[in-house]
This record gives C-alpha cells, sequence and structure tokens, in this order.
C-alpha cells in the first residue's frame, strides 16, 4: 500500500505545536516523529500540520421554506475540503409525522457523493410516541444527537412541554441535547406586525429577531435542560444575550457548549441596510448578523472558553431562490454559505490578529468539536491511529475570496471581496490528497459516514447528581390531628 509523509511542517494540535513528519498509510497515521519517509513526499516547509476542520452544522440539500439548499453532499463537501475542512455534520429533517429512521435513510441517499467523511444530528421536528420510539433506533444507528427548533414557528418548532419530554428522553438514551434558540413566538407576532406595517425588506428579518429572543430562549433551553438533567449543545450563538446564558451556566457547573458561526464572528448587520435588494437577501439567516458589539462577545467567548467551537450553518440558497421573499421578506429562505471561508477567514481575522494562538484555532475549528460528538481521537486529532483527516496549513498564502472561483454552487459569497491570509497547502481526507496547492482532486463518493457512539458518561453524571438532589418526602414519627 503506497505511503504519504508530509516533511518539514510543524504539528498544530489543541495543547501542542511541534516540529514532525508525518506518515500516513492505509488512510490514519501510522508514524510521528524526524526523518520519516514514504512512497510520495508532502512538503510541508513554513507549514503548520493540522486536524482538518470539522463543521458540526451543515445543511446540504435540505428541503427548507419551500426549496431546497442549493449545495448537496457532493459540492458542499468539495467546498469543504477547497478550505480545509474535512468532516461536516449535518442534520436529519424529518417531516411532519414522518419516522425518524425513514428520514435518516433519505439522508443516506444523499450522502454517498460526499468527498470527505460525514456524520448526522437527528432533529426532532415534532413530538409524538413514534418520535419517542425512533430516538433510541437513532442512537443505535450512530445519531445519538438530537436538534429542536425553538423557532420557525407552525413549521419546525417544538414547544416547551415537548422539549421537556424529549430532553429527558436524550438523556435516558445518553445522547446530546441541541437547540436553535430563538422565541418562536415573539419572532412570529413581530414578524406580522412588521409586514403589516410596510416593512417588507429584508433589513426587517433582523428586526423581526432581535437578540433578546435569543437570549431568552437560550435561558429556557439551559434551564429545561438542567430541569431534564441533559447536557445542552447550543447552535448559532450570535450575541452576547446568549453566550451570556451560557456563560452564566458553564460557571454554574451545567454542562452547556455555544457554537458561533465563522458569519456572525465577521459580518455584523449593516449588510441588512445594503441599497442591494439582492445583497441584503442574501445575507439573510436565522439568528440574523447582528450590531458589532455582539463580535467582541463572541471572539471574548472563544478566548475564554465559555464558547466551544466555531461552525458554519451552512445553508447556501441561490439568488433566485432567495428572490422567493421579494415583498416579503419572511418568505426569504433563511441561510448562508461559509464551508470553504470557515478556516481561512477565522485564520485571518482570530490567529492573524492575535485574538487566537494556532492551537486555539485547532481547538476551536476541529478539536474540541470531536470530543463532544465522541469522535475524538479517531477525528480532530494529529496522533498515531486517528485518520489521516489533515490540512498543510500555509500561513503566508492569500487570496480575496470570490464567488468566480469558490466551489460552492451558488452564485455569490457574503465574504466576497474579504481577503484571507493562512490557506491549505495540502487537504487530505482519510490519507487521500484532495486539495493540492489550490488544485482541487477530489473525489466523489470517497465520504463515509461516521457513526457515532452516545457518550453516557456525562449523562450518568448528570443523573447521578440528580438522584442525590431529587425531592424526598421528610420522614416524620407522627402527624398532628386535624383542627387542633
Ligand atoms: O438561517 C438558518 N440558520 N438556516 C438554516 C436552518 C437553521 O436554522 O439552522
Ligand atoms: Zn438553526
Ligand atoms: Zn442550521
Ligand atoms: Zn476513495
Amino acid at each position: 500500500m503506497a505511503s504519504i509523509v508530509i516533511k518539514g511542517g510543524t504539528v498544530v494540535t489543541a495543547d501542542l505545536s511541534h516540529a514532525a513528519d508525518v506518515l500516513v498509510e492505509g488512510g490514519v497515521i501510522t508514524a510521528i516523529g524526524p526523518d520519516l519517509s514514504g512512497d510520495t513526499v508532502l512538503d510541508a516547509a513554513g507549514c503548520y500540520i493540522m486536524p482538518g476542520g470539522i463543521d458540526p452544522h451543515t445543511h446540504l440539500e435540505m428541503p427548507f421554506m419551500g426549496t431546497y439548499s442549493a449545495d448537496d453532499f457532493e459540492s458542499g463537501t468539495r467546498a469543504a475540503l477547497a478550505g480545509g475542512t474535512t468532516m461536516v455534520v449535518d442534520f436529519i429533517l424529518p417531516g411532519q409525522g414522518q419516522g425518524l429512521m425513514d428520514a435518516a435513510q433519505m439522508w443516506h441517499n444523499k450522502s454517498g457523493r460526499a468527498n470527505c467523511d460525514y456524520s448526522y444530528h437527528m432533529a426532532v421536528t415534532w413530538w409524538g410516541e413514534k418520535v419517542w420510539e425512533d430516538m433510541a433506533l437513532s442512537v443505535a444507528a450512530g445519531i445519538p444527537s438530537f436538534k429542536h427548533f425553538m423557532a420557525y414557528k407552525g413549521a419546525l418548532m417544538v414547544n416547551d412541554d415537548e422539549l421537556f419530554a424529549s430532553f429527558r428522553r436524550v438523556g435516558d438514551l445518553g445522547g446530546l441535547a441541541m437547540v436553535h434558540a430563538e422565541n418562536g413566538d415573539v419572532v412570529a407576532e413581530l414578524t406580522a406586525k412588521l409586514l403589516a406595517e410596510g416593512n417588507t425588506g429584508p433589513e426587517a428579518h433582523g428586526y423581526s429577531r432581535p437578540p433578546q429572543v435569543e437570549g431568552e430562549a437560550t435561558n429556557r433551553a439551559i434551564m429545561i435542560a438542567d430541569m431534564a438533567g441533559v447536557p445542552l449543545y447550543v447552535v448559532h450563538t450570535s450575541c452576547e444575550d446568549a453566550h451570556e446564558a451560557i456563560r452564566r451556566a458553564r460557571a454554574a457547573g451545567k454542562r452547556v457548549w455555544g457554537e458561533p458561526l465563522i458569519q456572525h464572528l465577521t459580518l455584523d448587520e449593516s449588510e441588512y441596510f445594503h441599497p442591494d435588494w439582492d445583497h441584503a437577501a442574501r445575507r439573510v439567516m436565522s439568528p440574523p448578523f447582528r450590531d458589532k458589539k455582539h463580535q467582541d462577545s463572541l471572539w471574548a467567548g472563544l478566548q475564554s472558553g465559555s464558547l466551544s467551537c466555531v461552525a458554519t450553518d451552512h445553508c447556501a440558497f441561490t439568488t433566485a431562490q432567495k428572490r422567493f421573499g421579494l415583498g416579503d421578506f419572511s418568505k426569504i429562505p433563511n441561510g448562508t454559505g461559509g464551508l470553504e471561508d470557515r478556516l481561512p477567514m477565522l485564520w485571518t481575522q482570530g490567529v492573524g490578529t492575535g485574538r487566537l494562538t494556532p492551537n486555539e484555532f485547532v481547538a476551536v475549528t476541529s478539536t474540541n468539536i470531536a470530543k463532544i460528538l465522541n469522535l475524538y481521537p479517531k477525528k480532530g486529532a494529529v496522533l498515531v491511529g486517528a485518520d489521516a483527516d489533515l490540512v498543510v496549513w500555509d500561513p503566508a498564502k492569500e487570496k480575496v475570496i470570490s464567488a468566480g472561483s469558490q466551489q460552492s454552487s451558488i452564485d455569490y459569497n457574503v465574504f466576497e471581496g474579504k481577503t484571507v491570509k493562512g490557506l491549505p497547502r495540502y487537504t487530505l481526507t482519510r490519507g487521500q490528497v484532495a486539495v493540492q496547492d489550490g488544485e482541487i482532486r477530489t473525489e466523489e463518493g470517497h465520504g463515509r459516514f461516521v457513526g457515532r457512539a452516545a457518550q453516557p458518561a456525562v449523562n450518568r453524571a448528570l443523573s447521578a447528581w440528580k438522584e442525590l438532589t431529587a425531592p424526598r418526602p421528610v420522614q416524620r414519627a407522627g402527624i398532628p390531628a386535624t383542627g387542633v
């Protein structure tokens, strides 16, 4: 079997940087050290050898708001690899009344074209006995994380009683509860009011979902997870209001993680006031882009550890699809792209500015989520025995982001015109070189499904604590007679 040796670089992991060569055989790392040799040599001089990025939040070819997101598993994972990301975790979205495993089969049918490895989260989009039963099957099938939408009223939203029931079930199964935290009732009311008052343009999308609705829902989800005794992962944390809730929960010892997106870290609400309707609509996503002050909060969260992972929520729609919402902002399909740009943008604006160290960069783009999702050390590590999902990162390589040269199939890029410094020289997916100096050599269908085991240790600890502190009746010697 032909081997590959990556020579002359510095291995950078979440906790260590050291000069070493890396030998890859049969898709896994078989040696790390000085003076290694192999059949093919990849020159890593001046580069960092890091675990490939893991994007824990994508929506590829997803049915949503009357259409399908435009990037499928082929173009989406090609974009990922081009930007140094070697694994995506996509959300299975069962339709109303649809069984979870039926929906999982639909996702498996689509993902056969993936160029890199992938895993799934399951969404709980409705509630009933069938869902309760299927959740155990989902865990057994390697999908132990369950996302709940507190927004999208009338479509995907679940209510608090359903959230509590589902969270308890997730806890019993050793799984991870996840939430899209926005108060869907308030968003629906604000949307109707804005439209009635003639606020129909994309800027009203931001007005309809202020930070307070995200902060409230994040607090509520944390409280419900605490009552249910289940760990909680909050997706797309976009503002200080939500971050503050997560920070407080973590300081109180709760198992809660927050996930800012590269979009919210680097783009702000002024995009919605652009005179070009298309420009503004292309940036409509939920939660919306925020006032710049929230960016400082998110960066501080990454620096201090109160926020754990940077994702994209890649859910790309073409301009033609965005135009479904001409005259009514609530019909603009929600979502933006970012798979190809997450690592270069975060490196440029994080490591390039001194806000993050290279090791912290690895932690928030790969290793932390690998640990949270029970993928570590198969993924998220540069260790002997780990999958050779690697990026050879050239900190001197520059480009200007442009839709004209991107892998995503849409016709624009929300980061258009941004200069990034720090790009992959090579990206390897299970030992296969998929990107070489800007040349894309991906292989359709190379990607494999990575099933994940439940992680009962956290849940057991939480339930043991719940049991110790559970309400108990006071045993009394006698009860006073009534009417005395
Ligand atoms: O606007 C967004 N985020 N679209 C994708 C679906 C979701 O809410 O994650
Ligand atoms: Zn969401
Ligand atoms: Zn999403
Ligand atoms: Zn292959």
